[in-house]
């Protein structure tokens, strides 16, 4: 039994995008602030330059483009109505982010952007300019090329998704990076004017549905030997900058009796973080950074800071470990003779990617893998992504690429071009199965 929709589409055809895809992910890994690293931040010079030749990567499948208030990159095929194009029809937006983390791999979100811009190659038809491109679905396709997804520069992670979603917070814009620049200042640097930033934000009757295509960032896939997943739902998250204030005195002059050592304290924490999140199957936590001051080696640190980062499937279970977390950090810096603090800069509920979307993302994974079981994998995503904003908007739906030892957030973060070809086609076929439901 055939289970595709794009019959004539050949393999050739799908390695080509495919290789498209692999090589563009090298180009963007070349736009880089650190010689010999890739690091590309919201709104530095860097996200400047993909985002330019993002756009010219739309143009070049047909689609018209413009940047938003929030500095999103979006490139549009309208939706074709009696011949001509219909620029109200309501959108699939299919998108990923092009901001990464320091010292990053090279396909953390871009491969989603890449992949949409292929489904897009795979789908649109002539427009009657002879230059643009339609969708011949019942509606537009927008490819999103989101700003700020990881964080790195702000510390806030969903920047770009948070303004099209219209919840963004105009707190945000007093944050500032390691530099002491606020996001105000680099907003209007880049060009952008916060006054608008409204402007950035979707209306639920403007869409149809999120898409996302994503490397796991996990082993699972791996694990089972499969190329493709559906995902079922997107990790609740929540993180903190937390400073322990101890006392600060000379490394040899000051018994143990007498310290008030602020990073053991910190230490401690971490720790604790670990043995509460191994209780819980559903929690994991991390402690990602960590300083000490003054920072002198002859010096019992007298402050220490450090961030927390927690995830659940469920977020009533990661709740459930920050109070547990808070009551031990009690102990712990009590008994230590220590204080404790902690701000909390981002708060995210779980987002379950919807039924009908994961339905149609299922089908596509069938009718690109002809000897896929009927039921092909569905895996939570302990990892964050621009459909957790978007969720507020309209219904997300996801699909993971296998990503080899599962390692991410890392310079050697893979993925094989044969997979890029099958998640391509099944996000093309995802897409016809949607076009098909009754609306
Ligand atoms: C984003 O990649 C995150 O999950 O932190
Ligand atoms: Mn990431
Ligand atoms: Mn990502």
């Amino acid at each position: 039994m055939t289970r595709t929709l794009l019959p004539d589409l050949t393999p050739d055809r799908v390695a080509a995008a495919a290789r498209r895809v692999m090589a563009r992910c090298d180009e963007l890994a070349r736009v880089t602030a650190t010689p010999g690293e890739i690091e590309r931040v919201y709104l530095s010079t860097e996200h400047a330059r993909v985002n330019r030749l993002a756009a010219e990567w739309m143009r070049e499948v047909g689609m018209s483009t413009r940047q938003d208030a929030a500095g999103n990159q979006i490139g549009r095929l309208d939706a074709i109505h009696r011949g001509a194009s219909d620029r109200d029809a309501p959108a699939l937006m299919i998108g990923s982010h092009l901001d990464t983390v320091p010292d990053a791999g090279r396909f953390d979100g871009i491969v989603g952007v890449l992949m949409a811009l292929e489904v897009v190659r795979l789908l649109r038809v002539p427009g009657p300019d002879g230059e643009s491109s339609l969708s011949p679905l019942p509606f537009a396709i927008e490819v999103v090329a989101f700003s700020d997804e990881e964080g790195t520069r702000f510390g806030k992670a969903l920047l770009g998704s948070s303004a099209v979603a219209g919840t963004w917070n105009d707190d945000w814009w007093q944050l500032t990076d390691a530099d002491g620049t606020t996001l105000r200042q680099a907003a209007l640097e880049f060009g952008l004017d916060p006054g608008r930033i409204g402007e950035a934000a979707r209306r639920p009757d403007e869409l149809v549905g999120y898409l996302e295509a994503h490397i796991e960032q996990g082993p699972e896939l791996d694990r089972r030997g499969q190329s493709l997943a559906v995902v079922s739902s997107i990790a609740s998250a929540r993180r903190f900058q937390l400073v322990v204030e101890g006392e600060a005195r000379h490394a040899g002059g000051t018994p143990y009796d007498m310290r008030h050592d602020a990073l053991l304290g910190a230490s401690e924490a971490a720790l604790a973080v670990e043995r509460i999140c191994r209780g819980e199957h559903h929690v994991i936590g991390t402690v990602g950074q960590l300083e000490a001051f003054p920072g002198a080696v002859n010096i019992v640190p007298g402050e220490a800071h450090f961030s927390l980062d927690l995830r659940g499937e469920f977020d009533g279970e990661r709740d459930r470990v920050w109070d547990a977390l808070s009551r031990d950090l009690d102990v712990i810096m009590g008994r230590r003779g220590l204080r404790w603090r902690a701000r909390e800069v981002h708060n995210a509920p779980a987002v379950m990617c919807a039924p009908l979307l994961q339905d149609v993302i299922r089908a596509g994974i069938r009718g690109a893998l002809p000897d896929a079981p009927d039921d092909p994998a569905t895996l939570f995503s302990p990892a964050g992504h621009d459909g957790m904003s978007i969720g507020a908007i309209t219904d997300v739906g996801m699909l993971f690429l296998r990503n080899p030892d599962g390692i991410s957030h890392h310079p050697d973060e893979a993925v094989s071009a044969a997979d890029v070809a099958l998640g391509i086609r099944a996000l093309a076929e995802s897409v016809l199965h949607l076009a098909a439901e009754p609306r």
